[in-house]
């Protein structure tokens, strides 16, 4: 089965995005292996000491490098992705040419209480993604919109307008990852 890193852009216990993913995974466990990304144990990003960079990034960049595609599940904080998402596309896009998101089918979503429902943030990530040659699926577009009771007792979805959504995002993010194909790097 295709092994799939979840990068969440968000720590906090009760996170929303942290909720859809689990959604996600819980759907999707028939289609893919998915492995939840750590990154909120690394210092901000610093050419500095970028030159010897800490245990933790080095560990964030493997999972990256041996995973067959990564889903990014973006808040939004200020029309934008948050300051750790951004952290951590930055320590992975260095030294340059040895980025670990190069040539990675990818795709994005996330969840707000706002009405736009992360489209903002998802704008940019998109725009920091495509130099980094992250491969990103363009359709559907998962711009969620959180309404009290989406997400049952056990983190599954249930809602079932949103279970809907997430079975065919998964499915057409299957057919990505077919068609892309794969590129894993040493
Ligand atoms: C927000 N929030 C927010 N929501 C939104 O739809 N558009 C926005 O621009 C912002 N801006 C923003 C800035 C800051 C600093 C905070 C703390 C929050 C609300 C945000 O969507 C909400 O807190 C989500 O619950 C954050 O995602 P997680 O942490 O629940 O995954």
């Amino acid at each position: 089965m295709r092994r799939i890193a979840i990068v969440v852009g968000s720590a906090r216990a009760d996170s929303l995005n942290g909720k859809l993913a689990t959604a996600l995974k819980l759907l999707g466990a028939d289609r893919f292996d998915f492995h939840g990304v750590k990154i909120d144990d690394f210092p901000f990003f610093d050419q500095d000491v970028a030159k010897s960079p800490p245990a933790a990034v080095l560990r964030m960049k493997r999972e990256i490098l041996d995973a067959d595609g990564v889903i990014f599940v973006t808040p939004e904080h200020n029309r934008s992705i948050t300051s750790l998402l951004k952290n951590a596309i930055d320590w992975g896009s260095r030294p340059v040419l040895q980025s670990c998101w190069i040539g990675k089918p990818g795709a994005i979503l996330g969840i707000s209480p706002g009405q736009t429902g992360t489209a903002a943030a998802q704008q940019h990530l998109r725009n920091i993604l495509s130099p980094q040659q992250v491969i990103l699926m363009g359709k559907p577009e998962m711009y969620v919109h959180y309404a009290e009771g989406m997400f049952g007792e056990w983190g599954e979805a249930s809602d079932e307008g949103l279970r809907k959504r997430l079975d065919a995002f998964l499915d057409a993010y299957a057919a990505w990852v077919t068609r892309v194909g794969v590129e894993k790097r040493a």
